[in-house]
């Protein structure tokens, strides 16, 4: 059952694509109260309860115990104590002795979780606009919620299947012989590779929609050779548009008022990578076909997909916060500078950054009205995917583009995928971007990963190898880090065999990883899910936050503890173990229901399969396009028989239909013996564990 509620007057953000039927009575399960400080909504919780939801955050899958915060921000550093990171995903799944309910806070300004902070019995939501409009949603499983809202909120975002590759990334690349000498490294030492990301570095003085000619000089002969090796370019595309005469995108947002201003009506002015920039109006739908348009300016040089950033907005400092913190320093300089004061001064230029006074001084034309920005904050960064979006599919309607953005509010889900941001190379951030996959899917969010190795600080290779035995289960796969770290492509690695192996992994399962993807995109269901969703009978499944089901058929446990040489698991059922060191090297252990220590050596990872369950696996390749779907070998443990319902289309495709992409995989147990068919398919059943 879905009942919509209204508070005061919500400002529309798009998120959802359904009418959800007004109730006009009181909100069940919440106490509703008004002030000051905005509209709180105040839950009771029992002593056992668990909350799910809120998509991209830190710490838990099970969000109780924490206090979270509705805000898009640049954040480059994830501790666990953080309120927020760039997306604001509002949807809260209550799981307790009752039925499960959930509630989406469809609010684009600040919105703050407490959920059992303040106290532990109390989960309280306050929306600090003052307005909201609350969706509640109850049925029988927590499953069936995520359904429901998925259905509200409409399609995810279908990247192409060649964007299901390995992505090499770093913030660095600065030249095109740099961008060729790695794919080189690459393919020599048959390392699998779809694409390589292009960050700031390859532009002309960070501008967006220019590149160095001097460091590119052709970028059309680059991406044509790179497509001749079955390669794509990604080039990031940022929110703010440097400030400067003679600049077309600059020139031409002034001329035509496109972006953001202060409440004077002149452009607002922000600083970011280029200096001084203006941000555009992406709530206009104007402003979205001029930006969406500059798009095209790469691809017609070749380029089929982009990502976009810093698109909080994220803000250096503005002129209002830059004079003030010239003042005080003026002031400090003579002062003996004892501990208040020092760290004053340390507040006073930290303080400049992605200030909350610089979000309330500008404006967008939103819905017909004057907005101020901070009103909204939470939906810029989805109207810059959604710009993109349109522009690439105004280019090249038939077809599916690659695009990923930092910031997201639901919604965006419909226009693009989201990466995780900016991680670290730390062990606790394998299990946190880990625990982000659920909750990212309940919300939309499908195509998404995070950037392996850890973005900030140094990796080992320890851990890029035990953090790419996760990537290969998550729909984006890059490997990315930051400027100034230590090199993170994995040839420059002792281990460097034992990753190429896992990436053999990743590319013999994608007609099972594309396949699971594709029908949960097309049907709303998750292709992540808590244990406890899929087995809320089972209390042992209840708290497990370091394993996932993945499609169907699949579950995944990774190590993520440095020098570990395995790990506990617990199976919910009995499940066939498939021990990986390659694509051709594994072996198959049927494994009984109930917790087990699983040895795993570095090079080892683990997936697990449900008994009387199958799944397709193909010989793999060093690139998407390399994988034969239609030759494949079939995992399992099959008492009688089992189908798998294989979805697989030609990766291009902007509507696919899913009927017309599904088939039917049937196996059976015969004279002791598994035989598969399928039509079309050559089906390899011999992996097929019987008994
Ligand atoms: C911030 C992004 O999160 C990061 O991935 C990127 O490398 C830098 N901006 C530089 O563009």
């Amino acid at each position: 059952m879905i009942r919509r509620f209204d508070y005061g007057t919500p400002l529309p953000t798009d998120a959802l694509v359904k009418e959800a039927p007004l109730c006009t009575e009181a909100i069940p399960f919440f106490e509703v109260t008004a002030g000051e400080g905005g509209i709180t909504f105040t839950h009771r919780l029992g002593k056992d309860d668990l909350i799910y939801g809120l998509g991209e955050t830190v710490r838990g899958i099970n969000k109780r115990g924490h206090l979270y915060r509705s805000w898009n921000s640049d954040e480059f550093s994830h501790h666990e104590d953080k309120q927020s990171l760039y997306a604001s995903h509002n949807l809260l799944i209550f799981s307790g002795d009752g039925k499960p309910f959930g509630v989406f806070f469809d609010d684009p300004g600040e919105v703050v979780f407490d959920l059992g902070y303040t106290r532990a019995d109390t989960a309280s939501v306050t929306g600090v606009n003052g307005d909201m409009r609350v969706i509640l949603i109850e049925e029988d499983s927590l499953n069936a919620i995520v359904r429901v809202f998925r259905g509200l909120i409409g399609q995810s975002y279908l990247p192409p299947k060649w964007a299901f590759g390995y992505i090499q990334s770093r913030w660095g690349y600065a030249a095109d012989s740099e961008v060729r000498a790695i794919v080189q490294e690459h393919r020599s030492r048959h390392i699998p590779l779809d694409g390589v990301c292009m960050d700031i570095d390859y532009m002309v003085d960070y501008k967006d929609f220019s590149w160095n000619e001097q460091s590119f000089p052709d970028l059309a002969g680059l991406c044509s050779d790179m497509k001749k090796d079955h390669i794509r370019l990604i080039p990031i595309i940022d929110a703010g548009v440097k400030q400067q005469d003679g600049y077309e995108v600059c020139d031409e947002g002034l001329r035509n008022g496109y972006f953001c201003t202060y409440e004077n009506g002149e452009p607002f002015v922000g600083a970011v990578w280029p200096g001084r920039s203006y941000f555009p109006d992406f709530f206009r739908p104007e402003v979205r076909q001029w930006f969406g348009r500059k798009y095209h300016k790469l691809m017609d040089a070749g380029v089929e997909g982009f990502w976009n950033d810093m698109n909080e907005p994220a803000l250096f400092y503005s002129e209002a916060g830059l004079a003030e913190a010239r003042q005080e320093l003026t002031r400090l300089m003579d002062m003996n500078l004892g501990l208040d004061a020092f760290f004053h001064l340390k507040d006073v230029l930290m303080g400049m950054q992605n200030k909350r006074e610089d979000y309330e001084s500008f404006y967008h034309r939103y819905a017909g009205q004057k907005v101020r920005h901070d009103r909204v904050h939470n939906l810029y960064g989805g109207f810059m995917t959604r710009a993109a979006a349109e522009g690439l599919a105004e280019y090249e309607p038939e077809k599916r583009h690659l695009l990923f953005s930092r910031a997201s509010y639901v919604g965006a889900h419909r226009w693009g995928g989201v990466w995780q941001g900016d991680n670290t190379s730390w062990w606790s951030h394998i299990l946190m971007n880990l625990k982000m996959l659920p909750s990212l899917n309940m919300c939309g969010f499908l195509y998404t990963g995070a950037d392996l190795g850890g973005f900030s600080g140094n990796t080992t290779e320890d851990l890029l190898l035990r953090w790419l035995q996760l990537g290969i289960f998550t729909p984006l796969m890059r490997n990315h880090s930051a400027l100034g770290t230590r090199e993170q492509e994995i040839y420059r690695f002792g281990m460097q065999e034992d990753m190429r192996k896992v990436l053999t992994v990743r590319y013999a399962l994608l007609p099972y990883l594309y396949s699971e993807f594709m029908k949960c995109a097309l049907t709303g269901d998750s292709m992540f899910r808590p244990l406890a969703f899929d087995y809320p009978q089972d209390p042992a499944c209840l708290r497990i936050e370091d394993q996932l089901m993945l499609g169907g058929e699949c579950m995944i446990a990774p190590v993520y503890e440095q020098n570990a040489r395995g790990r506990n698991v617990y199976l919910p059922e009995d499940m066939l173990l498939v021990r990986f060191r390659s694509a051709e090297d594994y072996c198959l252990i049927p494994m009984e229901k109930g917790r087990h220590w699983i040895d795993l050596d570095l090079n080892e990872l683990p997936l697990f399969i449900r008994k009387g369950c199958v799944i397709p696996m193909s010989r793999g390749g060093e690139w998407v396009e390399a994988v034969d779907f239609t030759d494949l070998t079939l995992l399992g443990w099959l008492e009688g028989e089992a189908s798998y319902a294989f979805y697989n289309d030609d990766g291009m495709d902007a509507a696919p239909v899913l009927e017309k992409g599904l088939q039917t995989i049937r196996c059976k147990v015969e004279g002791g013996k598994a035989i598969a068919a399928g039509e079309g398919l050559r089906l390899d059943a011999s992996k097929v564990i019987v008994g």
